[in-house]
């Protein structure tokens, strides 16, 4: 499978769809969040760095962000197709991704872009509070990472467009549905 950059607001399901395209295509998968979290668990250098960002809604800086993505790119077996989620979140790690992989021989692949709206994002993210216990999933740290993504993200999806790679999935109000779209598109390029 080629590479795919997942795409989306806090809670729209990048995550979620990730594990399902995974299950289905057998490639590998880069979480920045999931690798943020599992450092500051370690308590390392870099998980003391984000702790403090993460629980803010701010986002790590780009030139840490970028190292961190391309060791563990490095790290995983080659050839299967990885899908990116949650990077990049600004032009700057797009650039950079866009670079690290042409070094590399490889392409970015497909975007593939998931629009939810507010009201269910933030539903979805104070039902998972509940059950995760997520540190930055409270009212006011979600409507922050909302402000952060219009502001720092959501730009990026031009960007996409003017690569060609854009392909966008609107909810619905079924996951079935929203899965089968998007397998339906990634099946065409196997
Ligand atoms: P990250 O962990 O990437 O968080 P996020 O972008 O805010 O997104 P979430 O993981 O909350 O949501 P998701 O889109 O994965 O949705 P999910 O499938 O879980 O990043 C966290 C932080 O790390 C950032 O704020 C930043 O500080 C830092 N960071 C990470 N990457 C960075 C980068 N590149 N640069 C700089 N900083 C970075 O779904 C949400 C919930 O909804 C789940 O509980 C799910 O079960 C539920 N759900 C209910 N119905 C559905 C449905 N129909 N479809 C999908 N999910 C559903
Ligand atoms: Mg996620």
């Amino acid at each position: 499978m080629k590479n795919i950059i997942i795409f989306g607001a806090p809670g729209s399901g990048k995550g979620t769809y990730s594990d399902e395209i995974v299950n289905r295509y057998g490639m590998g998968h880069i979480s920045t969040g999931d690798v943020l979290r599992g450092e500051i668990k370690q308590g390392s250098e870099i998980g003391k760095i984000a702790k403090e960002l993460i629980d803010k809604g701010q986002l790590i800086p780009d030139d840490l962000m970028v190292q961190i993505l391309a060791k563990t790119y490095d790290a995983l077996p080659q050839g299967r197709g990885v899908i990116f989620d949650g990077f990049p979140r600004t032009i700057a790690q797009a650039e950079a991704l866009k670079q690290m992989l042409q070094e590399r021989g490889h392409d970015m692949g497909v975007m593939v872009e998931l629009i939810v709206d507010e009201e269910t994002l933030m539903e979805r993210l104070l039902r998972r509070a509940q059950i995760e216990g997520r540190a930055d999933d409270n009212a006011e740290t979600i409507k922050k990472r909302f402000e952060v993504y219009h502001s720092q993200t959501e730009p990026l999806a031009a960007w996409f467009e003017k690569e060609g790679i854009r392909h966008t999935f609107t909810w619905e109000g079924s996951k079935e549905k929203m899965l089968a779209n998007i397998f339906a598109f990634l099946d065409t390029l196997k």
